[in-house]
C-alpha cells in the first residue's frame, strides 16, 4: 500500500503525518493542542508551539505516523539508548530505538518509531492500521516462554527488521521485548508472530504455514 503523507510547514519545521499509520488519538492531541486538532483544516498547524516543543511531542508518537524536519537547525530525533519492542495486548507490537525496516520491494526505512502488525489483518503490512480492533484480535501481550537467541556477531547496535514472506517478523540486532505484564527479556536473534496464530505469541511458531497465512 502506497504511503499517504502529508506534510506541514512553519519557518522553522516542517511536520509530515502519515495517515495511513495514525492509529489512535492520543499523544499529540493531548499533547499540544494548540497544534494538532483534528476538528480543524488543517489540523496540523505547526506555528501553534516552538519547535522544540513540537519536536518532543511527535516523538512520543508511538507508531511513527509523526515526523519532522528542523528547518531552524535544531536537532534532528535522537533514537533512544536502546532497543525496545512492547507488546501491546490485543494490538501491535511497537518498536523503538535504532531500527531498520527492510520491506519486500527492498526498500528500507530507517526510523526510531513503528507499530506493526501481529494480527495479521491490516491492510497497510507490515504496519498497524488498526485492524486488530475490528478482526477481535486477542492476546494478552505476555511472553511466557522467551525464544530470543544471542547475538553472533557485532550488531553495531541496529535493529534490523526484514518480513519472512507469508511467515514472521525477523529481528536481528540487540533487542528488549517487553511484556504487557510488566516484564522483560532480552537477545539478538528472533521471529516475531504477524499471522496472528501462533500459540507461543509474540514468537512465532510456524503455524503460519498450517494456516495458510499470505503476506509479502
Ligand atoms: S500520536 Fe501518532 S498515532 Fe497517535 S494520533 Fe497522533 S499521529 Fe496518530
Ligand atoms: S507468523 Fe504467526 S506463527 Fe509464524
Amino acid at each position: 500500500m502506497a504511503p499517504k503523507v502529508r506534510s506541514y510547514e512553519s519557518d522553522a519545521i516542517v511536520v509530515d503525518y502519515d495517515l495511513k499509520r495514525c492509529i489512535h488519538a492520543a499523544e499529540c492531541v493531548h499533547g499540544l493542542p494548540s497544534v494538532f486538532d483534528p476538528d480543524k483544516r488543517p489540523w496540523i498547524e505547526p506555528g501553534g508551539a516552538a519547535a522544540d516543543e513540537l519536536a518532543r511531542v511527535i516523538e512520543r508518537c508511538p507508531t511513527g505516523a509523526l515526523q519532522y524536519r528542523r528547518k531552524d537547525g535544531g536537532p534532528a530525533e535522537a533514537p533512544p539508548a536502546g532497543n525496545t519492542v512492547r507488546i501491546s495486548p490485543d494490538g501491535p507490537v511497537y518498536v523503538s530505538g535504532r531500527v531498520r525496516l527492510t520491506l519486500p520491494s527492498g526498500e528500507t526505512i530507517e526510523e526510531t518509531r513503528m507499530a506493526l502488525c501481529r494480527c495479521g489483518q491490516s491492510r497497510n503490512k507490515p504496519f498497524c492500521d488498526n485492524a486488530h480492533a475490528e478482526a477481535g484480535f486477542s492476546d494478552g501481550g505476555v511472553v511466557i516462554d522467551n525464544q530470543l537467541r544471542d547475538a553472533e556477531d557485532d550488531d553495531a547496535g541496529v535493529l534490523e527488521i526484514t518480513l519472512a514472506r507469508n511467515g514472521p517478523l525477523l529481528m536481528r540486532g540487540p533487542v528488549e521485548i517487553q511484556s504487557a505484564d510488566g516484564s522483560a527479556c532480552s537477545g539478538a536473534r528472533g521471529a516475531l508472530c504477524r499471522c496472528g496464530h501462533s500459540a507461543n505469541k509474540p514468537f512465532c511458531d510456524g503455524s503460519h504455514a498450517r494456516q495458510g497465512f499470505e503476506a509479502e
